[in-house]
């Protein structure tokens, strides 16, 4: 009598140690909060490459481009670039008057990869656009070990603030492009909103 007892509290045991085991381990699998969106990001869509598809151009953005705000860019380099005339070559050469320069000669004799010799030319405004978008694509090899700026405008305004150190090439003219009408529809919404505060604020004063 006793013994069958003990089997039956036994098993009333056991399946509550199961049924807590269950409620511990489906609640790890099903409650683990929101999904990372990391993993759901879709290769390719935006990589920081060329994006040449969306968003202005180079030239429209050149044309509006903010020699400040390159400057602050520029920030970045500084580790391994100067930029005044005369400057010294660091990690990487110095980058006076670099701008419509011919590509890996430089001044004072900085030692440049063969990587970036081999690409020929000059550093024109489309060349410069194309090697800070990611040096490692422009010139497969190079020595500069530098990831590249993502950002269309980021690069925009330190090839004006670059250009604005000795070489003083005129910035090219905007394209025409659809997008004034756009912008003046962002600011019509922006009026539109900025409208029930004033109402608000004469209710107040009163
Ligand atoms: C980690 C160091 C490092 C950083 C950071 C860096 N560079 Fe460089 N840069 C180099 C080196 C090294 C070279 C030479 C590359 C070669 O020979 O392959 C170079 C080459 C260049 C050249 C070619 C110059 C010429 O005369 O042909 C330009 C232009 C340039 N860098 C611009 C920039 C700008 C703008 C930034 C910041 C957004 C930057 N670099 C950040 C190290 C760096």
């Amino acid at each position: 009598m006793s013994d069958r007892f003990n089997t039956i509290a036994g098993w009333a045991l056991f399946a509550g140690v199961i049924a807590l085991g269950a409620g511990i381990v489906s609640n790890k699998m099903f409650h683990q909060g929101r999904p990372d969106p990391m993993a759901f990001a879709i290769e390719g869509v935006d990589s920081g490459g060329d994006g040449a598809a969306a968003g202005p151009s180079l030239n429209t953005l050149l044309a509006t481009a903010d020699v400040a705000a390159g400057e602050k860019v520029f920030a970045k380099c500084i580790a391994c670039h100067t930029i005044n005339q005369g400057g010294s070559n660091g990690i990487g050469p110095n980058l006076w008057e670099t701008v419509g320069d011919a590509i890996a000669v430089g001044k004072a004799g900085f030692a440049f990869s063969d990587a970036l010799k081999k690409v020929g030319g000059t550093w024109t405004f489309e060349a410069l656009d194309h090697w800070l978008a990611s040096p490692r694509t422009f010139a497969p090899g190079t020595k500069m070990s530098f990831a590249g700026l993502s950002k269309p405008e980021d690069r925009a305004n330190i090839i004006a603030y670059m250009n604005a150190q000795g070489s003083n090439l005129p910035l090219p003219a905007a394209d025409a492009a659809p997008e004034p009408a756009a912008e003046a529809d962002a600011d019509a919404d922006n009026a539109a909103e900025e409208t029930p505060e004033a109402p608000a604020e004469e209710a107040a004063a009163e």
